[in-house]
């Protein structure tokens, strides 16, 4: 069902509670990587332009109901007031009548950023309590937060179960490009999957079986698929307690018309170093008393041919430990593949995000997805909470 937009949805001059994903990396007590940040200024933005009053809520790390000094979202307020050029009000709790106060002396325009909401064990545990203290501090709610959508926490699912809830500009704009992906892809699709945890991955595996023309596997969940065709991987990572999932997932590639392709070549080493003497090996002969740490060259074309020839691709998870340059190679050929398809691509996942990044190609890609497990819930056909509990379009 679709859900209503913030731009069909009357906000003029009210006060607004936005539930943004402002879980970045922070590092010295900056932060480290804006992206997030940034993708939330459109609709800030459009709640500015509109006379609104913005109450601003994210959630940052795991504090697990404790206030941990160093998640606290000071240092996110003063990046989001540089990149907005406007002044941010950050206060430090997220409840409160001292809240209810800044809430209400806010001006047309005016912009507050609550506290960490999980310094409240009542925000994960979607307290209905806690839920009411913070609708108490808006008349309107936005979900902008897709990243935290798959979550049932009080700042996803209470507060609009109390406030009309609409979607934010990011919100629908993730919704309707992954949504693409799994009711109208332009084909060829081509999925290609990789990081180091097959168990996150069977899920949209499954479903990918039978949208995808193509689904291509690299990245340490590799190994576990390929122990499970009969291949020694060495002392390469393999997640523990996967070989049921791996051996099930393989079986379901089998029976499908969809071509499931693992690698064929795989640079070893005896440790995960840039010391390490390294060499290419082909998947069946990885010895062993070494690892794999980056797909082989042969890997890393045979994928980067599907994929530049896609009408559609989607990608979550390196090929290998592209941090250390020396196992980047096939993490660096497959990113240069997905810039170069002509078609719709799309990219979700931390770590994927921060490798197109580093490679200098996010401008090249279609769609950088906010979403990392939000996104892997949803290409697994799974309603998201966050998204469920907005007003029907
Ligand atoms: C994320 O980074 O994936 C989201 O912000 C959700 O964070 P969580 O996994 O701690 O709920």
């Amino acid at each position: 069902m679709a859900k209503r937009a913030l731009t069909d949805y009357p906000v003029d001059g009210q006060r607004v509670f936005v539930r943004v994903d402002f879980n970045v990396p922070l590092q010295d007590g900056a932060v480290a990587d804006d992206t997030r940040i940034r993708a939330a200024l459109p609709t800030i933005r459009y709640l500015i332009d509109h006379g609104c009053r913005v109450v601003l809520a994210s959630h940052l790390g795991r504090p697990k109901g404790q206030v941990v000094p160093e998640l606290r979202l000071d240092p996110i307020g003063v990046r989001l007031s540089e990149l907005l050029e406007r002044p941010v009000e950050k206060v430090d709790d997220c409840i409160g009548p001292d809240i209810v106060t800044a809430a209400e002396a806010l001006a047309p325009g005016g912009l507050l950023l609550l506290e960490n909401l999980r310094f409240h064990a009542e925000e994960t545990a979607n307290d209905p309590a806690f839920a009411a203290q913070l609708a108490a501090l808006a008349e309107i709610y936005v979900n902008d937060a897709f990243g935290t959508a798959h979550r049932a926490h009080a700042s996803t699912v209470g507060v609009p179960g109390i406030l009309p809830g609409v979607a934010g500009l990011l919100m629908a704009r993730e919704l309707e490009v992954l949504g693409r992906l799994l009711s109208a892809p332009a084909r060829p699709f081509v999925v290609l999957l990789g990081g180091a945890k097959v168990s996150d991955k069977i899920g949209v595996i499954e479903k990918m079986l039978t949208v995808a023309d193509t689904i291509l596997v690299g990245g340490a969940m590799c190994f576990p698929l390929l122990a499970a065709g009969g291949l020694g991987v060495g002392r390469s990572k393999v997640e523990e307690g996967t070989s049921e999932v791996a051996g099930r997932t393989l079986a379901a590639a089998a029976g499908s018309a969809c071509e499931f392709v693992l690698p064929t070549d795989i640079v070893v080493a005896a440790q995960a170093t840039a010391a390490a003497p390294r060499r290419v090996v082909p998947a069946d002969a990885i010895p062993a008393d070494e690892m794999g740490l980056d797909v082989g060259p042969a890997t890393a074309a045979a994928f980067s041919e599907r994929l530049r020839a896609a009408g559609t691709v989607f990608w979550n998870g390196p090929m290998g430990l592209f941090e250390l340059p020396e196992f980047a190679a096939g993490t660096r050929a497959v990113a240069e593949a997905v810039a170069a398809c002509p078609g719709v691509s799309v990219v979700g996942g931390g770590d994927t995000v921060s490798a197109v990044r580093s490679f200098g190609l996010e401008g090249r890609i279609t769609h950088v997805s906010t979403g990392g497990g939000a996104s892997m819930e949803f290409l697994e056909g799974r309603a998201l909470p966050g998204v469920e509990a907005l007003l029907d379009a």
